[in-house]
């Protein structure tokens, strides 16, 4: 008879289903652990600071307790003029970032230099402090490493940011925390694919540049531009602000909300915004009475699109 077909096949199928049981439990699978953070992760880690999600220090998400970017010009001790470098400040009771709170998520080599010639030991939550992304050896090899200038230079949050003027300070943390309320993800991606993509949309990121970065936020679904470099290829603040406030003044026939509720009330010189009369003189100009668009107003400093334009902006 026929049963020794039957036989076979389910031995086979046994040694399928056993053989791919074993690979599952026993072959060594890819731990986060152990991927070495890269530059890239460690400047974004460091400016996203703690989860841009729902937290206890910001549940309605308005960008509450995180760091800024602050572009140092002169040594805050000192006062003399230094080569310009990225300092992510942390005010006193900010929270820290997984980098700085669970630093085994770095990599065993980035691990090391922060703790030993980055001292990142010695950040103190309460106290706040400042970081700088710095590079050293590490068993003869280069790395970036977090170094701890409040602790290696004695540059307190404070002296720096009395020492910066408005315009180098970033609110990158605060605008990804935009991004993700706001919901850009559900068109735009953060994550330019292996494939033509990057000839256009720049190179994919690095498993590397995700240690400890909760949400990433890469999206899924694309129905518009990969922002992953935005800020490489449009970096113009003007043509942003027009297409943040109305995406219909540059792109007549775009899908993109208007954000223009994220200026809040009033605009950089303390004016109220009028946003009916905006809407009235848009409306002329879109059925052709008038020949220019009516004026976008300047944001003020604390509002909630210039941290969003920070963050896009900072997207390199
Ligand atoms: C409904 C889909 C949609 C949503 C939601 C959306 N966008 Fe867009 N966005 C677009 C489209 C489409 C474009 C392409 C240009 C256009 O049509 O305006 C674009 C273009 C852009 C660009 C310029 C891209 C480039 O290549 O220069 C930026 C920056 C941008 N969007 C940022 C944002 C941000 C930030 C948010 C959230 C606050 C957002 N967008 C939400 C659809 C969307």
């Amino acid at each position: 008879m026929a049963f020794r077909e039957y036989k076979i096949g389910t031995r086979m199928f046994g040694i399928a289903l056993g053989g791919s049981m074993m690979i599952t439990l026993y072959m060594p699978s890819l731990s986060i652990y152990s991927v070495g953070v890269t530059e890239t992760g460690l400047v974004k880690g460091l400016s996203y600071g703690h989860n841009s999600g729902f937290s206890y220090e910001d549940p309605f998400l308005q960008g509450k307790g995180k760091p800024l970017t602050v572009t140092v010009k002169k040594d805050p001790v000192t006062g003399d003029d230094i080569d310009p470098v990225s300092a992510y400040v942390y005010k006193a009771g900010t929270p820290f970032p997984s980098a700085i709170r669970n630093p085994n998520i770095l990599g065993k080599a980035v691990q090391a230099l922060s703790a030993e010639d980055g001292q990142v030991g010695e950040a103190v939550e309460s106290d706040g402090a400042v970081f700088l992304v710095s590079r050293g050896d590490y068993e003869g090899e280069t790395f970036p490493y977090i170094e701890n200038v409040t602790a290696t230079r004695k540059w307190t949050a404070d002296a720096v940011l009395t020492a910066a003027a408005d315009t180098d300070k970033h609110h990158v943390g605060s605008g990804k925390t935009m991004f993700i309320r706001e919901g850009c993800w559900w068109c735009h991606t953060l994550l330019p694919e292996q494939t033509q993509d990057w000839q256009y949309f720049g190179l994919p990121p690095r498993l590397g540049d995700f240690n400890g970065e909760a949400p990433t936020a890469f999206g899924s679904d694309r129905k518009a531009p990969d922002l992953l470099h935005v800020g490489s290829r449009n970096s113009s603040k003007e043509w942003m602000m027009m297409h943040f406030f109305n995406p219909r003044l540059v792109q007549p026939h775009s899908i993109m909300p208007r954000f223009d509720y994220l200026w809040g009330e009033v605009d950089a010189n303390d004016n109220d915004i009028d946003f009916d009369q905006w809407r009235t003189d848009y409306k002329e100009y879109a059925a052709g009475n008038s020949i220019y668009p009516p004026v976008v107003p300047n944001y003020a400093p604390n509002s909630e699109i210039r941290y969003l334009m920070d963050f896009v902006l900072s997207l390199k």
